[in-house]
């Protein structure tokens, strides 16, 4: 019998006694879905999933959808991205850094990603986990006037790290070569969102990929988006989750900013992620 336990007061959530190599059954994934919805992430402990395994897990929640950098894809199934700094032959084994700044996974694609799911094959003692920040709470902690300010306002997204453009930088978004370039586009959404399943209003992005607010001029707009993204960056909105091997972690991306840390080249650590969009027609 599966097992949950809130892991803080703000987010997140560890389930134990639940193995997901196997196809759930329609009232295992409802409270998995309601877990995460409630939770902002869940965390399954003690998994062992092939890749198929994996993408056959990651598409009870939706369609997966390959990362438009192809470099590190798993040559078993593309839909899996390896996150690695283990090195073979001189060669990386997977992307390195990703997304060490707080971000909303693919908010700058028309498509957005419903959650993100990381399989820990092979990670350091802690620390090393992701930091998250609860984006309804933040929203909800507004002042009114703030709100009412916000609430009809559309965003400029575009793939990138709006407060870090430098291609040397460890903190810049993970650099694409010119044809993954090419694939890229300017995309809009709103500045708040509903939950597209419980309804309830969020900040969406407003760190990451947000680079301007239609009818704003960018300067004004970008000093508008970093208050919102410092006030929804506080401590009392974050958690940061440590991983351990055989962990699976599901987050919710339409409820949380997240950021990866530094990774400390010298201590192997290797995750496999899938990116989920909303399944058909949600
Ligand atoms: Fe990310």
């Amino acid at each position: 019998m599966a097992s949950i336990l809130p892991l803080s007061n703000v987010l997140g959530a560890r389930i134990d006694g639940l193995d997901v190599s196997e196809p759930l059954d329609v009232k295992q994934s409802q409270w998995l879905a309601d877990a995460l919805h409630r939770h902002g992430f869940i965390v399954l402990k003690n998994q062992s999933l092939t890749p198929d395994q994996m993408v056959a897990f990651a598409k009870q929640w939706g369609r997966p959808s390959p990362h438009v950098i192809d470099t590190f894809h798993h040559p078993e199934d593309p839909n899996i991205l390896i996150l690695s700094n283990v090195f073979k032959d001189g060669k990386p084994t997977g992307l390195v850094d990703a997304g060490t700044y707080f971000h909303t996974d693919y908010s700058y694609l028309d498509d957005v990603a419903r959650c993100t799911i990381l399989h820990a094959q092979d990670v350091p003692p802690a620390p090393n986990g992701t930091t998250f920040a609860n984006q309804a709470k933040a929203y909800a902690d507004l002042p009114a006037g703030m709100k009412d300010k916000i609430k009809h306002l559309v965003v400029k997204h575009h793939y990138g790290n709006r407060d870090d453009l430098d291609k040397q930088s460890r903190t810049v978004a993970s650099v694409l070569n010119a044809e993954q370039a090419q694939r890229v586009n300017w995309v809009h959404h709103p500045l708040v969102k509903p939950h597209p399943f419980t309804g309830q209003p969020a900040l969406y992005a407003v760190s990451g990929s947000s680079f301007g607010i239609e009818g704003m001029p960018d300067d004004e707009a970008q000093d508008l988006l970093r208050e919102l993204a410092a006030h929804a960056t506080q401590d009392a909105y974050c958690y940061t989750n440590n991983y351990e091997n055989g962990d699976v972690i599901v987050w919710d991306n339409a409820l949380l900013l997240h950021s990866a840390p530094l990774i400390d080249l010298t201590r192997p650590r290797t995750l496999w992620r899938v990116t989920v969009l909303y399944p058909a027609g949600h």
